[in-house]
């Protein structure tokens, strides 16, 4: 799937213009877009403000020499650039493979406009069949909160770093979910936000307005207006 993410990353970074906030994206598809604004603004000169989603971003970014700030600064966004774990026909999201999910959500909120890169094995016909839902909860008490996120009809892994506990950027932890197939996203966003200790979920719906799929040669384009 390499050229795939390659070349949706390299696409989408084309709609950046000259002067825009951008937000970068975390993980293998969303590199690639940042790695061709770095180009674009050492070749064409491009001047952008980048928000990164992630310190993994962050440090990609830095090294690009993008300038690099933060949503406080810069608290609209004129487009952001992302990755996705699963994409349904309505163009909505399971986001958090990287753990970066938190920044990720509030970064996209704060978008004029969200572009999703991804390779063609990311579409799905209905949330969570094939990837689980990652929930971001804090540390104390991480059983309890996982025993209540269980109570809604799905089986729940704290996410493991190998023989330690997986820490995202803001020292929280992931519960991995199961739930085989999501219906209804909307719903169960704010079900699982509702449980206390829950931090956020990977559940992004209604937050996309493009979505680019990498195929061997060239990309698909989906948009919702
Ligand atoms: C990071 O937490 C994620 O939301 C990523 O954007 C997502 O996992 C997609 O990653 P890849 O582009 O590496 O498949």
């Amino acid at each position: 799937m390499l050229v795939e993410k390659r070349n949706a990353g390299r696409y989408a970074a084309d709609f950046v213009k000259d002067g825009m906030v951008v937000g970068l994206g975390t993980g293998s598809t969303a590199k690639h877009a940042i790695q061709r604004l770095g180009e674009r603004c050492k070749k064409e000169g491009l001047e952008i403000i980048g928000i990164p989603t992630s310190e993994q971003t962050k440090v990609q970014a830095e090294d690009l020499g993008l300038n690099i700030s933060t949503l406080d600064e810069h608290p609209v966004i004129d487009i952001t650039i992302d990755g996705a774990d699963e994409i349904d026909p309505e163009l909505n999201l399971i986001k958090g493979g990287g753990g970066a999910l938190l920044r990720e959500k509030i970064v996209a909120y704060h978008s004029k406009e969200v572009i999703i890169v991804a390779d063609p094995s990311k579409m799905v016909d209905v949330l969570g069949v094939k990837f689980d839902l990652p929930v971001e909860i804090i540390q104390f008490c991480s059983t309890a909160i996982i025993s209540s996120i269980e109570e809604l009809d799905c089986s729940a892994d704290l996410r493991m770093d190998n023989n330690t506990v997986f820490k995202t950027d803001n020292n929280n932890y992931i519960a991995d979910c199961k739930f085989h197939q999501i219906s209804e996203p909307y719903s169960l966003s704010r079900q699982l936000n509702d449980i206390p200790g829950v931090v956020e979920n990977g559940l992004f719906v209604d937050m996309v307005n493009r979505v680019i799929i990498g195929k061997k040669e060239g990309v698909e384009e989906i948009s919702i207006e």
